[in-house]
């Protein structure tokens, strides 16, 4: 079983409206609404100018005009990139993750947030974007839309634009690995779940899924993009019941050229 975009809605929603900040980051001693807002949008911050570094380390230019934060939650990205970008636009499948995102937003109309509830990004059109960054969304989506996400991201895309996105790539235990992600998936995904809101709720158990890097990377080559680095980030950890899972970023130009090459390094 895995859920609709409705049932995502429903889940994010009733998550916004409990303790938004927890349910984005459920960091340990956090859960009941108690992240420090400072210390929550400076987490932001921190991934931001990371992800601006690593652009300038591999030499790209990069217009500043547009950026899409995918799954913006409260926007602690998005309001990150409005030190950087004219326009920052902020889409979130729940309503009230919109909600707190504009009673939180710092920058004006520079920050804008948008409901999307639709499997792909039609509402914007084609060359709307100069980067497209997407972090901790993915992964809460079943694979026909997490692809179908990164299909649009490419779409939106300005040609000599990027798309940034986190995706979780595949438990760390390696006798997992023997099995293919498309049996153990869903099975896992969802024993995973039941039992991490069973015996540890404090971490929450909303669903996640992964996609390996080589099905990512063969993917992107298929619908024209051109990967520029995959960076592997710190595994996130599993906590008591659940498996620890790898995690890669995607740095992505919508380009048509085959190569890309992998490059494996620390979190960005
Ligand atoms: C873990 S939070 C991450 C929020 C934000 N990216 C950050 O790092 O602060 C996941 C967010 O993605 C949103 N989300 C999940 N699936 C989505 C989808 N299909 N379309 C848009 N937003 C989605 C959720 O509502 C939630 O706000």
């Amino acid at each position: 079983m895995q859920m609709g975009l409705d049932g995502l809605q429903d889940e994010w929603s009733r998550l916004a409206e409990t303790d938004p900040l927890w349910a984005i980051a459920a960091l340990a001693g956090t859960k009941g609404n108690r992240w420090d807002i400072t210390e929550f949008f400076l987490v932001g911050e921190r991934r931001v100018e990371g992800v601006l570094a690593h652009i300038r380390e591999l030499g790209l230019e990069l217009a500043t005009d547009d950026v899409l934060d995918f799954g913006c939650g409260v926007g602690r990205a998005t309001q990150a990139f409005a030190k950087h970008f004219t326009r920052c636009v902020g889409v979130d499948i729940a309503p009230p993750m919109l909600v707190a995102a504009r009673q939180l937003n710092k920058f004006g109309k520079r920050c804008e947030y948008r409901l999307n509830p639709h499997p792909d990004l039609s509402m914007f059109g084609d060359a709307s974007f100069d980067l497209v960054f997407s972090n901790n969304v993915l992964q809460h989506n079943p694979r026909r839309f997490a692809l179908g996400y990164i299909h649009d991201f490419l779409r939106v895309l300005r040609a000599r634009g990027l798309a940034v996105f986190q995706m979780l790539s595949g438990p760390s235990n390696p006798w997992l690995r023997w099995i293919p992600y498309w049996a153990l998936d869903p099975a896992f995904n969802r024993t995973r779940t039941v039992l991490r809101r069973i015996t540890n709720p404090d971490e929450g158990g909303w669903e996640s899924h992964w996609i390996p890097p080589s099905v990512i990377l063969s993917f992107i080559r298929r619908n024209g993009g051109e990967v520029i680095s995959t960076v592997r980030e710190s595994p996130l950890q599993g906590g008591r019941t659940g498996q620890a899972m790898e995690q890669h970023t995607y740095f992505v130009r919508p380009g048509r050229a085959e190569s890309g090459t992998v490059q494996v390094s620390g979190a960005v």
